[in-house]
């Protein structure tokens, strides 16, 4: 019988690899893992009780919170503290951040950006939905209270990026700059395990995902794109094929495995775009470029965005390397 790889033996391997490592990152990982499967069993079963539907309240966006939501915030909220090494975290179901300033937290080193439940249009309809999170060094002094600075850093200064995907299977993919892992949940386990080592996203692909709905108001160049997606050519394997799922999470999970860009540029609804910087596109981007993608804004790389604040929107395009190349061709010729 073939010996799985779980994620947690897989984290410590991996720690073994820093001679300095204390085993903090490990235990604050581990910690996100056991959020995930609390959230996987609630996703599981959000058809069977009375977990579908809305609480009734909006979250600082005014977008209506709905009650996977709420669980998933908690759920990682509480698993991160209890890790006793994340001394903050920033959330999209939060306006603040939240600062952790009791017990061992205090003195932890790390904060993490996170995106809960992602794609919550698609819980009603059965649909994946995901969780994104990132992890930072923090900037302030340890043992002193983390700061807006502490979480208002360039994504290229990410120690690690993740997603989990709760789909036909849930998978866990994450990255510590060294490549990136996917872990598929066994279910008769209750384990993540190592099922897809060192993820690579093909350089070019068939796939094109974005709202199309909104194309009235997309950038010229992101139109004209769009029509060279769709115009028949041999050797660049045209037209491509259009799919949009509408959880980033699951989008970019499909494009990574078999090739693709996603897209989402400013609209007339959000028009500086409408996925959130710190806890969308920064990790999402991280792992692009550790799997050989990229990943870039209206001006240049992700990664090199100076935050300006916690929900901060910006345009996105990310996915196999040559496709967002062509995709900034067309933006940068249309200027
Ligand atoms: P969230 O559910 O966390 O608010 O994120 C939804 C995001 C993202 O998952 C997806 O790519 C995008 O919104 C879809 O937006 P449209 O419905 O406007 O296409
Ligand atoms: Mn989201
Ligand atoms: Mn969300």
């Amino acid at each position: 019988m073939q010996k799985v790889i779980t994620l947690n033996e897989f984290i410590i391997h991996q720690q073994s690899e820093f001679p300095e490592a204390r085993g903090s990152f490990s235990c604050l990982l581990h910690h996100i893992g056991i959020a995930a499967k609390k959230v996987n069993r609630e996703v599981n079963k959000a058809g069977l009780v009375d977990i579908l539907g809305r609480v009734g309240c909006e979250n600082i966006q005014g977008e209506e919170q709905q009650k996977l939501d709420v669980f998933a915030n908690e759920a990682f909220m509480t698993e991160l503290q209890a890790s006793g090494e994340c001394c903050g975290v920033a959330s999209e179901e939060n306006e603040d951040a939240t600062i952790f300033n009791e017990g061992l937290c205090r003195n932890a080193k790390y904060i993490v950006c996170m995106d809960p439940l992602d794609g919550s249009s698609n819980i009603d309809v059965n649909v994946s939905v995901g969780t994104i999170f990132s992890i930072y060094r923090r900037k302030s002094p340890i043992g002193t209270p983390a700061i807006l600075e502490d979480f208002l850093q360039k994504g290229s200064e990410m120690v690690a990026a993740g997603y989990i995907m709760y789909g036909s299977s849930t998978m866990l993919v994450y990255t510590v700059g060294r490549g990136v892992y996917g872990f598929t949940l066994d279910p008769s386990l209750g384990e993540f395990c190592l099922s897809h080592p060192d993820m690579k996203m093909s350089a070019t692909g068939k796939i094109y995902s974005i709202n199309e709905g909104n194309y009235e108001k997309f950038p010229v160049g992101i139109k004209q794109y769009i029509k060279y997606c769709q115009v028949k050519d041999e050797q660049t394997n045209r037209p491509y094929t259009s799919r949009y799922i509408g959880s980033l999470v699951a989008d970019f999970h499909r494009n990574l495995l078999k090739g693709g860009v996603f897209m989402y540029p400013p609209t007339d609804s959000h028009p500086t775009g409408k996925l959130r910087l710190l806890y969308e596109c920064n990790p999402m981007s991280f792992i692009a470029e550790q799997a050989g993608g990229q990943a870039f804004g209206q001006d240049g790389r992700i990664l090199d965005i100076e935050p300006r604040s916690i929900h901060q929107r910006v345009p996105f395009y990310v996915g196999s390397y040559d496709m967002v190349a062509k995709v900034m061709e067309f933006l940068h010729k249309a200027e």
